[in-house]
């Protein structure tokens, strides 16, 4: 896959807790790209029950909805993903910053994920320790990763 860059402004990143009433056309938009689209991950894998109690996440720039995010009431964090041709500009590392204050104030003492291989070192900078097995979901290696907060 070619990916032409889009340049952002760190400060013009808006990050909020969405609504995955209102904002759904957006997150399902964001999580069909990156998942479905570019990592093949099959339809019913990526659209699963958890949805509906999750606290749903999005960034945005100019209005438009860049990276999407969720953590479930048992302190999983998972569906990140940052639109392509916005990555490795620090969206991501926000974005993640910002779930992590949501499930503090929550009041969850501890988070957990289920990292991709290739992203684990995104989560190590955010302190989080990987353990166990490396195990597959929808073909694709992972491993666990925990973090106290
Ligand atoms: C993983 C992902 C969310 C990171 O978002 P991002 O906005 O590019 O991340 P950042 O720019 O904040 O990167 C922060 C750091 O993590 C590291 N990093 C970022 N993406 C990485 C990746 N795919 N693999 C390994 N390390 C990565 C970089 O070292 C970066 O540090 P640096 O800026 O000092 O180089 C993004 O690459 C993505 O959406 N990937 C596809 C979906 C996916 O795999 N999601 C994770 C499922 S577990």
């Amino acid at each position: 896959m070619t990916i032409s860059y889009i340049q952002i402004h760190p400060a013009n990143i808006q990050i909020r807790r969405a609504d995955w009433g209102k904002d759904q056309a957006d997150l399902a938009n964001m999580r069909r790209r990156v998942f479905i689209e570019e990592q093949h991950v099959p339809e019913e894998l990526e659209w699963d029950e958890f949805d509906d109690t999750a606290t749903h996440f999005i960034a945005s720039i100019d209005n438009r909805a860049i990276a999407s995010a969720r953590l479930k009431p048992d302190g999983q964090i998972g569906r990140m993903a940052v639109l392509a041709e916005y990555r490795h500009q620090g969206v991501g590392s926000r974005l993640l910053y910002f779930v992590l204050q949501s499930a503090a104030s929550l009041g969850l003492k501890q988070v957990y994920l289920h990292a991709q291989l290739a992203a684990l070192s995104f989560y190590e900078k955010q302190g989080f320790k990987s353990q166990g097995d490396i195990f597959y979901e929808a073909d694709i290696p992972h491993k666990k990763m925990q973090l106290k907060i």
